[in-house]
């Protein structure tokens, strides 16, 4: 590329379920390590829940604490897929099956189908095929988000910078 061609931004929407948990803390996770690597303005990211029930809600207080001590601030506010967003993001990176299976159906044309991906599909070192859902469970499964997050983010920043 150029030196003087205007490089557009790589738009990224995270999905989860309630988008109080997985997915404001992959926004969180990636907004850290772009700006870690001075890279954030060649970004922009957002997060989105196939559930509206908590929108407006910022992140669920105990992903924010299991965040906080590792440096990522969570301060989004939940909101729901829309369909706009499918026009808007290059990528739509669904937690799980049942995130993908809904943004799959939501998508109208094969261009749009094509922009929703598996995040842990990114990962270079956990080898497991969702971020599995922490919210009726225990601390130890808000620590195994951010660990496969941490992967996840990392394989996704680098294949987004070579590509
Ligand atoms: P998330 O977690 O999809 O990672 O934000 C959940 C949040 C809320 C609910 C389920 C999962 N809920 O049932 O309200």
């Amino acid at each position: 590329m150029r030196k003087d061609e205007i490089q557009k931004p790589v738009k990224i929407l995270f999905v989860c379920l309630g988008n109080i948990c997985r997915s404001p803390a992959a926004e969180g996770v990636f907004t850290h390590l772009s700006r870690e690597r001075g890279v954030a303005d060649r970004f922009e990211v957002d997060s989105a829940g196939t559930y509206g029930g908590h929108a407006g809600d910022l992140p669920d207080p105990r992903m924010r604490a299991h965040a906080a001590r590792r440096g990522y601030l969570l301060d989004h506010r939940s909101r729901q897929v829309c369909p706009g967003d499918f026009e808007r993001f290059d990528l739509i990176l669904g937690m799980d099956d049942y995130n993908i299976d809904t943004l799959r159906s939501m998508a109208d044309t094969p261009e749009q189908t094509a922009k929703v991906r598996r995040i842990t599909d990114y990962c270079r070192h956990y080898p497991v095929d969702c971020i599995p859902d922490p919210y009726y469970g225990g601390a130890d499964g808000f620590e195994n988000v951010l660990n496969i997050l941490e992967d996840a983010c990392e394989g996704l920043l680098e294949h987004c910078l070579l590509s």
